[in-house]
């Protein structure tokens, strides 16, 4: 795979000035809706009892009068009508600035194009099926979505501190890949979870990650990989909680901080964490994917 193919220093030909393209919904061929209506299925199946209550509750959002790749008129009509978001088509990956600006202002933008058959189980870059289905249920739930906003001027606030790289990761750690302590177990809710069937389950039930409670200076301390399975998760015990502790912190004493804190590697365990499961890092230690 060309791993660059979508990603671009200025909006391409056809893209307007904040980077969003029309989805041309009509373009996509019959097997991309195929593609999307298979790997929809298959998640649909798998996530009940494993993805969180509030994303579960959120998939019907995406249960559109037609199926396949959804159309965001229709799509958006009942996502703003939840939350006041909407998704907006873009190329591909947008720079830092225009992704923030997008959050900010409730939109979400989203890859206009779908994985191959041959990257049904992995792919680097956020598709359509990434965006959309991993993305739009939380999207729906309120609290989660007035987290997205904050987390977005967030985002342009600490561009100004230089601190990208340290707010990255808790986008990292709780947007795409969080878990929730909910009364009935452990639930996924983070987006590059719940879009792979493979990490849905490696997540959950794998002996090798780390499942450790959220602490904001910790996670903004933490490394990850974006080429394989995480060996850290991070635990949320609700969503309300995440969204209070970032939006009541002034992040730019924590900024300050974190230049003179090192960084803590993936899969290292400190200790004052509080560990919910201690992960043997076999599978890091193994070949990986
Ligand atoms: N409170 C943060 C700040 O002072 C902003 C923020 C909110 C960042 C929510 C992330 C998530 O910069
Ligand atoms: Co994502």
């Amino acid at each position: 795979m060309d791993k660059s193919s979508h990603v671009y220093d200025t909006p391409p030909a056809g893209a307007n000035a904040d980077w969003t393209v029309p989805q041309n919904w009509e373009a996509f061929s019959a097997d991309e809706h195929a593609m999307w209506d298979q790997l929809f299925a298959r998640q649909t199946a798998m996530l009940p009892g494993r993805a969180a209550d509030a994303f579960m509750r959120g998939i019907d959002v995406l249960k559109l009068t037609r199926p396949g790749i959804p159309d965001y008129r229709e799509l958006n009509a009942r996502l703003t009508s939840a939350t006041g978001w909407q998704i907006v088509a873009v190329p591909g990956l947008v720079p830092d600035e225009v992704f923030f600006d997008h959050l900010a202002n409730r939109r979400f933008p989203a890859g206009n194009f779908i994985r191959a058959p041959e990257q049904l189980d992995y792919l680097q870059e956020p598709d359509v099926f990434h965006d959309v289905f991993g993305h739009v249920p939380m999207l729906a739930d309120p609290v989660f979505a007035d987290y997205m906003v904050a987390y977005g001027k967030g985002g342009l606030r600490s561009l100004g501190f230089g601190a990208l790289d340290h707010l990255a990761r808790l986008y990292w750690y709780t947007v795409e890949f969080g878990l929730i302590q909910q009364a009935d177990g452990l639930r996924i809710y983070g987006a590059g979870i719940v879009s792979s069937y493979a990490e849905s389950i490696f997540a959950l039930d794998d002996p090798s990650p780390n499942r450790i409670m959220f602490d904001l200076l910790r996670v903004m301390r933490t490394q990850y990989r974006i080429d394989d399975f995480q060996q850290n998760y991070f635990v949320v015990s609700n969503i309300e909680q995440l969204l209070q502790v970032t939006v009541e912190t002034d992040f730019a004493p924590l900024y300050a901080r974190l230049d003179s804190l090192t960084d803590i590697p993936a899969g290292e365990v400190l200790a004052d964490d509080v560990v919910v499961t201690r992960g043997t890092q076999e599978y890091a230690k193994g070949a990986g994917r």
